[in-house]
């Protein structure tokens, strides 16, 4: 067993192999064969797989309570309202949010694309007074970093685009952190928001919040924290971290797709003018104007997602029984375990912190000679499942001269024998290709 080196060693007793085989037990997809081998699911970075007591969350809804939300008088709408109010309370409390902070969302991508619309809707004319604070003029500068996912960089690009304001980048070093002392020198008078990734999906690099909240904070900017990659691996806690709004994905955390959430300090989400708008989010209407609910339901127009809701908050269930600080230990074990074996085979360079340095359980490499692709091919040969490409990161690929790379990421259900048959593939590829 590789050690984790002190200063990377969690308080909490991590999960072991014989705790990790029990998990494994409650799901179902991960009992089956694929090329004839024992499936290796290597790609929790992309989606991670349901616990028995998520996918029975969901049928019991439908089976039991389904109906709409809010509206009705009778015994299932009241049954609804309040497993749905219940999941938002669970889930809000597993990242420190009250229940009126969090907005269900499809995923973290449309739980951005809400805050970007919602800026660019009050910096529109007719706004009014209350979202003045949220406007946008031209020279205002939005400030990302070189490590973002798609979903946290396009979005802040159309916003610039159509509001004239200017966006600025982080840039990442060598070892795949970022560079403070630009964001320092970048952070400035004219930054209304900064937007950056708790963890990086590509490089594994844990970003440290509290100096960039500092920075954003004397520059008086407001925070966005893409925390798709940390809130289903560690304890986290959005108060503590000081941030203003961040996002997250239900189907990364043990729960369906089609559910996400976004996290907005409540006074901030009521002054925010809202970016879908309809039924279940108005006070009065008139046939020339309308009044907006508070937060949540000023952001939470038309039919919800109330059965994957339900789902998600159970899957907050399972990771808080688990417990998220000895999760995120093992994952840590394996993430070091991950990128000295992969460091130790000739021809592969690995992405992010050095062996020995603080990561998340995901390692991104490049095979010498071999396209991605192949690597990924070869290794679904042997029943192992990693993602290949870009990892909708292409800035980020581009910085590291790269087009393309395998990921191979960890989640609670995976043991150090699954990261020890992804590594002796590995080992394999190279001859393979005859690279
Ligand atoms: C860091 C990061 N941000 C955002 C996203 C987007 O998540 P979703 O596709 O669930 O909206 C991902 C998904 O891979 C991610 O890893």
């Amino acid at each position: 067993m590789v050690a984790t080196p002190a200063h990377l060693r969690s308080a909490a007793v991590a999960l072991g192999n014989d705790e990790v085989l029990r998990i494994r037990n409650d799901f179902p997809i991960l009992q089956q064969r694929v090329n004839g081998k024992e499936l290796v699911y290597l790609d929790s970075g992309a989606t991670s797989q349901n616990p028995l007591s998520v996918l029975e969350a969901e049928q019991e809804f439908y089976e039991q309570r389904n109906s709409a939300v809010h509206r009705g008088a009778h015994h299932l709408a009241v049954e609804a309202t309040e497993a749905f109010e219940d999941a938002r309370e669970t889930v809000a409390a597993f990242v420190g949010a009250e229940p009126d902070e969090l907005i269900w969302t499809s995923n973290a991508t449309e739980g951005l694309n809400l805050l970007t619309y919602s800026f660019l809707n009050a910096s529109l004319p007719g706004a009014g007074a209350e979202a003045a604070r949220f406007a946008l003029a031209p020279g205002d500068e939005l400030v990302v970093t070189e490590m973002e996912h798609h979903a946290n960089l396009i979005p802040w690009q159309e916003l610039a685009v159509r509001t004239g304001a200017v966006l600025k980048f982080i840039p990442v070093d060598d070892a795949g952190a970022l560079d403070l002392e630009a964001a320092a020198a970048i952070i400035g008078p004219r930054t209304r928001v900064l937007a950056f990734t708790h963890a990086s999906n590509v490089l594994g690099t844990i970003n440290p919040v509290a100096a960039l909240v500092g920075l954003a904070r004397s520059a008086g900017a407001l925070v966005v924290l893409d925390a798709c990659q940390s809130v289903p691996h560690l304890p986290l806690d959005v108060k503590a971290l000081g941030v203003d709004f961040a996002v997250f994905s239900g189907h990364k955390m043990l729960a369906p797709t089609g559910i996400g959430a976004l996290y907005g300090r409540s006074e901030l989400l009521n002054s925010l003018p809202p970016f879908l708008t309809g039924g279940s989010m108005i006070t009065t209407v008139t046939m020339e104007r309308a009044g907006f609910l508070p937060s949540p339901q000023r952001f939470e127009a038309g039919t919800q997602r109330i059965s994957q809701a339900v789902a998600l908050a159970a899957a907050v269930n399972y990771l808080s029984e688990t417990g998220m600080d000895r999760i995120h230990a093992w994952e840590a074990e394996l993430g070091q375990r991950l990128v000295q074996g992969l460091s130790a085979i000739p021809g592969i360079r690995v992405l992010g912190p050095a062996a020995g340095q603080e990561r998340i359980g995901l390692a991104a490499f490049d095979v010498a000679g071999v396209h991605a692709h192949d690597v990924g091919q070869f290794l679904d040969s042997r029943g192992i499942a990693v993602r290949v490409g870009h990892h909708c990161a292409q800035p980020l690929h581009r910085r590291l001269g790269l087009t393309a790379t395998t990921r191979a990421s960890t989640y609670l259900y995976n043991t150090t024998d699954d990261v020890d048959a992804f590594l002796n593939a590995v080992a394999d590829v190279r001859a393979y290709f005859h690279a």
